[in-house]
């Protein structure tokens, strides 16, 4: 996806066709209104069209009369990585969980391939292919690995066998591990089984909170690596990062979310070249 620059939009047209020329001369050039520049907004409604989620405007929070999300835009088109950063108490989590139904959405819409699913419940959206990871609590820690992931698949049992056997294809630690408590796993391995868990019902978008959130460096490459590959196997992928420098890095596109509203968005590199992006959120943030 290319981030729409101004500079794109259609400019003057050639003098040299006599055309153009000729129906130039019936307008009053004192009229002519100066193209003007896209709004945010504006560039959001043109690219997020057939987009495979899309969210408008988007006002939720936990308590009435108090927003957490003010109007917060977002969409993904299929197969993409998108990445969502932004300061400590932006409203990254609750944006997630707005999306999946967890908390209830004042305004604003949420569409999946352009069905509405405002304010559906999680385990409906479970079933039509919307898969999370919360950044905390992912796992049930007195249940073996596969015991969880028997949980991810509780929608459709059937599916287990053949499922399990995908996710082990990613994660084979799991496979090996199977008959382990994930409440004695590192917290590296938690998180993938936190992410295979969410991948038992073959979910075509997946949001993830923080998935490096607590790992040592190591391990973060390594969510960061599982990551992309879970990305490579079609799965659209929504992912909210404190590691926002290399966030940047992994994804196609991503979005600065600040006090529950869009501040900047673009290509994961053209926000990470970004002076004011630098200055402004980049700058003290985690080191490559
Ligand atoms: N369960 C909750 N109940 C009430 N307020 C909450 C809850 N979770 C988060 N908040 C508030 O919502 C705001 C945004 O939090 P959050 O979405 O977790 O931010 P981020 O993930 O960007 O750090 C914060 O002011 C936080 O205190
Ligand atoms: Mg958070």
């Amino acid at each position: 996806m290319t981030f729409t620059e101004p500079s794109d939009l259609p400019t003057e047209d050639s003098p040299d066709d006599p055309a153009v020329f000729e129906s130039d001369i019936d307008i009053n050039a004192s009229q002519r209104s100066e193209p003007t520049p896209a709004t945010p907004e504006q560039i959001h409604a043109a690219q997020a069209v057939g987009a495979l989620i899309r969210a408008d405007k988007l006002v939720a929070g936990y308590f009435p009369g108090v927003n957490i999300l003010n109007e917060a835009d977002l969409y993904a088109h299929e197969g993409e990585l998108v990445g969502i950063i932004g300061p400590n108490g932006a409203g990254k989590s609750t944006l997630l969980k707005a999306l999946f139904g967890l908390v209830h959405i004042n305004s604003g819409s949420v569409t999946l391939r352009e069905e509405d699913i405002t304010n559906l419940r999680a385990d409906q959206l479970v079933r039509r292919g919307v898969g999370f990871v919360p950044q905390n609590n992912n796992v049930f820690p007195s249940l073996t690995i596969e015991e969880n992931m028997q949980m991810g698949a509780y929608q459709d049992p059937k599916s287990f066998s053949m499922r399990f056997d995908e996710v082990v294809s990613l994660f084979p630690t799991l496979g090996e591990r199977r008959k382990q408590r994930a409440g004695s796993l590192s917290g590296g391995e938690r998180q993938m089984v936190a992410m295979g868990r969410a991948l038992m019902m073959n979910p075509s978008v997946l949001l993830l909170d923080e998935p490096s959130a607590g790992l040592s460096p190591a391990l973060q490459d390594e969510v960061f690596v599982r990551v992309r590959e879970i990305n490579a196997t079609g799965v659209t992928v929504i992912i909210v990062e404190q590691n926002a420098r290399r966030c940047l890095q992994i994804v196609d596109r991503g979005y600065v979310l600040d006090q529950g509203k869009n501040a900047y968005t673009g290509t994961g590199q053209s926000l990470a070249n970004d002076p004011k992006v630098i200055e402004l959120y980049l700058g003290t943030l985690a080191k490559v």
